[in-house]
């Protein structure tokens, strides 16, 4: 979670600090966020392009104010930078020129500008216009997420079907196989104890597989779930007395910080202890020589929150609401930066092969579960470890 997005942010491009302090004044006046800078190198390192390719987090700019006359990169010099990179409706450029000449105008629109304005600056014309532009980058955003949700549903969709189909053809085998290796075990003798063995290894992937398979199907059932309203203090002390077998002869530490006031969210009991016994056995796992995991509740208003692929959107949570929280913070090694987008994908794994290799199910399945909760699942790196936040609703609103 880095900076609000209700926070409107405008990046001031100007080298003559009279000017900019003036463009300055009137934008924050208008409520905007305001990040000045002098010259067209400072703009880009503010952009996160002055090295080359932009890193994950976005640019963070609602717009972009640029003079066009500038000692060093001049105005269309630092906009033909930032097209390489992000699209008019990915971060809009409005150019300030001098002079009301034609040929900088048609400069900066063919440098692809979304538009102009002329100095003197009449403010209140260049407002209208800022959010005009800023109104097309959000309508742009919502589009592209429907349109991610819909990608994802299709493919929910055809997962459902594979996980239906491949449950049918293989558990009959499977269940065959368990009962042929029961009675091979049944008809050997006491001398044969190797054979006993491999047998009895046979029937531990014959359960390994019976379990990915109803995990899949699990996952790809969009049944919705029945929420009721509970106290999630309880809820998390139910569900950290049931695991007390795995926290034993493991040397980490569990801490609750609790809310002092219970938070009351809308939950579905059974699923939401499947998410958090994920959370805590990710945690415990990648804590093999023992840490801390601290688990915290409380109430708060989202902020930060991405839309992410796949997103429900409607009934779920969204920025400025009010949430409930559960957060479970490990002082493990968290996740490479780079694989912090694939850990929700079916069988993203980093666990080691052998009898207790990870599935890359749990994140998968726990996120199916949130979002059936209308609620909202985020990973990010603390300093050490890695802290999931699950987000779910306070009130009761008609679900998907
Ligand atoms: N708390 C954590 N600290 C470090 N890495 C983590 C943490 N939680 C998840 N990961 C990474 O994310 C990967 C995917 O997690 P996920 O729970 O989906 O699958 P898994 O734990 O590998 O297998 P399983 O299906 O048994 O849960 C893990 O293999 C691990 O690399
Ligand atoms: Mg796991």
């Amino acid at each position: 979670m880095t900076r609000r997005t209700d926070q409107r942010r405008v990046l001031l491009v100007d080298d003559s600090r009279v000017t900019r302090n003036l463009q300055k004044a009137t934008l924050l006046a208008a409520g905007y966020a305001v990040v000045d800078v002098d010259c067209g190198e400072a703009a880009l390192a503010e952009i996160g392009i002055a090295e080359g390719p932009p890193g994950g987090g976005g640019h963070g700019f609602e717009l972009v104010l640029l003079d066009n006359m500038m000692p060093g990169l001049s105005g269309p010099d630092v906009l033909r930078r930032i097209r390489e990179f992000y699209s008019r409706v990915e971060l809009p450029v409005i150019m300030v020129t001098a002079r009301d000449e034609s040929g900088d105008i048609v400069n900066a629109l063919k440098a692809q500008a979304n538009d102009y304005v002329i100095k003197p600056i009449d403010f209140p014309v260049l407002l209208a216009r800022m959010e005009t532009h800023i109104g097309f980058k959000k309508s742009h955003e919502d589009l592209r997420n429907s349109h991610r949700s819909l990608i994802h549903a299709a493919k929910m969709e055809s997962v459902a079907h594979l996980a239906a189909g491949v449950a049918h053809e293989i558990r009959n085998p499977l269940a065959q196989i368990q009962m042929s290796v029961d009675g091979a075990m049944m008809a050997l003798g006491d001398e044969a104890k190797m054979a006993k063995e491999f047998l009895g290894m046979t029937i531990e992937a014959v359960e390994r597989a019976e379990g990915i398979i109803s995990e899949l199907v699990n996952y790809s059932s969009s049944a919705s779930l029945k929420l009721a309203k509970a106290d999630l203090n309880d809820f998390v002390s139910e569900t950290l007395e049931l695991m007390t077998e795995e926290f034993e002869g493991h040397a980490t530490l569990v801490k609750r910080e609790l809310a002092a006031e219970p938070p009351m969210a809308f939950i579905s009991p059974e699923e939401l202890r499947q998410v958090l016994l994920n959370l805590l056995l990710n945690s415990l796992q990648a804590m093999a020589t023992g840490g801390t995991v601290t688990i915290r509740t409380g109430v708060r208003v989202v902020e930060g929150l991405v839309a992410v692929e796949g997103a429900r959107t409607g009934a779920r949570v969204r920025n400025g609401d009010e949430a409930a929280f559960v957060v479970v913070e490990d002082n493990g090694p968290g996740i490479a930066e780079g694989d912090l987008s694939k850990v929700f994908d079916p069988f993203f794994t980093s666990k080691a092969t052998g009898r207790d290799h990870g599935k890359g199910l749990g994140l998968t399945v726990a996120r199916q579960l949130i979002e059936l909760h209308g609620g909202a699942i985020e990973l990010e790196n603390s300093s050490p470890g890695l802290r999931a936040t699950l987000l779910l609703r306070v009130n009761e609103t008609a679900m998907l």
